[in-house]
């Protein structure tokens, strides 16, 4: 059993004053009847909690897209710097969010955020190997026996062997870059492997989702069919 105010809260409702002044309200019924009370105990298991009517959403499993600015770091909390918990709305930063994988702080571009444990370790296991799709400016311009070593699996600086990637040049100093993997700073070790110094890096697709033209900084939920997407 559990205080109706702390469910409502956890579902992602509102503050607990917002929430207090939408019972004050008569908006929320327990079991059809009508519920003013924030005290109430209810089961959510076995009572039907309705808000305007409907099922008060927050509890069921939320995954968005956010086109990461550069400047924020990919955590939910950091004593120093900005994270990217800072660009959600307010009513998406009630409903525990993780960070899918993580873009580095001067990187841009598509990153998934989600409520779902499960969703988010599959995703992130080794196993699963998700295409990423990175745009990258540098110095210098790639060449035909680069894109062979992305190709064959790069040898790190550090000794750490990388899967095979797909390395396209764009034309001088711009190429996209395809991995399979998420290890640290990985695109920008893998060119600078190659004597190619990444001067700005962007993530614009992962699996089939793609960043398309959502506003740097802004962030969409995914459908249920985007979401059985990336199950697969
Ligand atoms: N590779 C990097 O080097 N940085 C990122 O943020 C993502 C991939």
């Amino acid at each position: 059993m559990e205080r109706l105010d702390k469910f409502l809260c956890d579902s992602g409702v509102g503050t607990r004053s917002q929430v207090k002044a939408i019972l004050k309200a008569g908006r929320v019924a327990v079991d059809e009847k009508v519920e003013r009370d924030c005290a109430r105990k209810i089961d959510p298991d076995t009572q039907r909690v309705t808000l305007d009517g409907e099922i008060p959403g927050g509890k069921r499993r939320v995954v968005v897209m956010l086109n990461k600015p550069a400047g924020y770091v990919t955590a939910t909390e950091d004593k120093a710097e900005a994270t990217v918990m800072e660009l959600l709305p307010e009513e998406l930063r009630r409903l525990d969010l993780k960070p899918v994988g993580r873009l580095d702080k001067a990187t841009e571009g598509l990153l998934l955020l989600t409520n779902d444990g499960e969703l988010l370790h599959r995703l992130i296991s080794p196993k699963k190997e998700v295409p990423k799709i990175y745009y990258a400016r540098h110095e210098g311009t790639a060449t035909l026996p680069d894109i062979q070593a992305f190709a064959a699996g790069l040898t790190l600086r550090d000794g750490t062997v990388c899967r095979p990637a797909r390395l396209e040049p764009l034309g001088a100093g711009e190429s996209l870059i395809t991995v399979c993997e998420g290890k640290y700073h990985q695109v920008r070790r893998m060119m600078a492997a190659r004597c190619m110094t990444v001067t700005y890096l962007e993530r614009l697709q992962e699996g089939a989702l793609k960043l398309n033209n959502l506003p740097r900084g802004a962030v969409r939920e995914l459908t249920e069919a985007e979401i059985s997407a990336l199950e697969t």
